[in-house]
């Protein structure tokens, strides 16, 4: 398949590209677009052959459910049933933008798009060339993570096209994904929301506005025996080819400990790299340093992790070693992100 790909600044520049890409949609084809999470790859939800496409070009498994993309709030009562006052309060407060919702699903949703669950995930992206492009298809887009199945999600375009070109009709560069983690996925089909996947907009954060909120126990759990509730959750995601070890203790154990592995798998003869804070860079011993970006900065670090994890095999590292981050705000989601490409495994000092 020839993809074509291309380039749009904005919206009002790129409308012309805009129309085009929507109307590949609407003819059944695939199109990967930029999301504020990350790039996703876009099929009308309505059209199964095309859905089906989507699975072929990602090589994912088709029992992993995909969320439904909507250009405009009112259209979720087209896709769910039972939309709640608490769920209408947290549409009209985060949409559009980085909530996944999980609603019962009307008729129109068929299985192929819910794995065959009796349930729907439903997203308002707030990155304006996906909401003209979902707009201007007239459809709903299903648009899973544009990356290979086990890949890292793509945050620019870079990474879409060394996974799908050749893959899908198009694929648009909007430029880098703002967020880089994909979006908090919540059911709200019970009495109290529960969080299945972490994201930029937290548990605190939906706290704030409808009170308690509950999180699937499987998210940090590191044993294999607890299943996750949002089925895409359970996974191998993320990792890179080499082994990434993740460090938790105090600055001198956890620095000395790293340096010390660096320097014997180095004599052995291994590529190695560490993933480095700006404030930790210089007291690593160690040929590949990645940085990350501010410690204190989760926003940064957030933005950085899937491109750094691609970097990882770009270079062919054997051994990955970074330090745990902080599981404040959005640094829950990259470390839920950091621990599954870690295939969880955590060394504790
Ligand atoms: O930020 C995002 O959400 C990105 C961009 C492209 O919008 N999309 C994305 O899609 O991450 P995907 O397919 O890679 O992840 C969807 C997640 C999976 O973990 C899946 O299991 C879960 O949502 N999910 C979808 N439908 C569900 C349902 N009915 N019940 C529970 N979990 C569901
Ligand atoms: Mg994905």
């Amino acid at each position: 398949m020839n993809t074509q790909i291309i380039k749009i600044e904005n919206v009002h520049l790129g409308m012309t590209q805009i129309e085009a890409a929507a109307k590949i949609l609407k003819e059944g084809g695939l199109v990967a677009f930029p999301t504020e999470t990350v790039y996703g790859i876009g099929a009308n939800a309505l059209n199964e052959e095309a859905v089906l496409k989507i699975y072929e070009a990602k090589g994912r498994p088709s029992d992993n459910p995909l969320i439904i993309h909507i250009a405009h709030k009112k259209d979720v009562f087209l896709y769910a049933r039972e939309v709640s006052p608490l769920a209408e309060l947290l549409m009209d407060t985060f949409w559009p933008g980085p909530l996944t919702l999980i609603f019962y699903k009307t008729e129109l949703i068929a299985p192929f798009i819910t794995g065959g669950l009796g349930t729907v995930a439903i997203r308002l992206p707030s990155n304006e060339i996906a909401r003209t492009i979902i707009q201007k298809s007239g459809c709903p887009i299903a648009a899973p993570s544009a990356n290979r199945s086990g890949k890292p999600s793509p945050t620019r375009a870079k990474h879409v096209i060394e996974d799908l070109n050749g893959r899908v009709d198009m694929i648009v560069d909007g430029g880098k994904a703002q967020i880089g983690l994909e979006s908090t996925v919540l059911d709200v089909t019970g009495e109290f929301p529960i969080v299945l996947r972490p994201g930029s907009i937290t548990k605190e954060m939906l706290e704030g506005v409808v009170g308690q909120v509950l999180l699937d126990e499987a998210l940090m759990k590191v044993d294999e025996k607890t299943v996750p509730r949002a089925p895409g959750m359970k996974y191998k995601h993320y990792a890179p080819k080499g082994q990434l070890i993740v460090v938790e203790g105090q600055d001198c154990k956890a620095l000395n400990w790293i340096n010390r592995q660096v320097i014997e798998k180095d004599c052995m003869g291994h590529k190695v790299a560490v993933i480095a804070t700006k404030e930790d860079q210089e007291a690593y011993h160690c040929q590949n340093i990645m940085v990350i970006g501010s410690r204190d900065n989760q926003d940064e670090i957030a933005s950085n992790l899937f491109k750094i994890l691609r970097q990882m095999d770009e270079e062919k590292i054997d051994f990955i070693y970074t330090r745990a981050f902080s599981e404040e705000d959005i640094g829950m989601a990259t470390m839920n992100r950091l621990m599954k490409a870690a295939g969880n495994q955590k060394v504790s000092l």
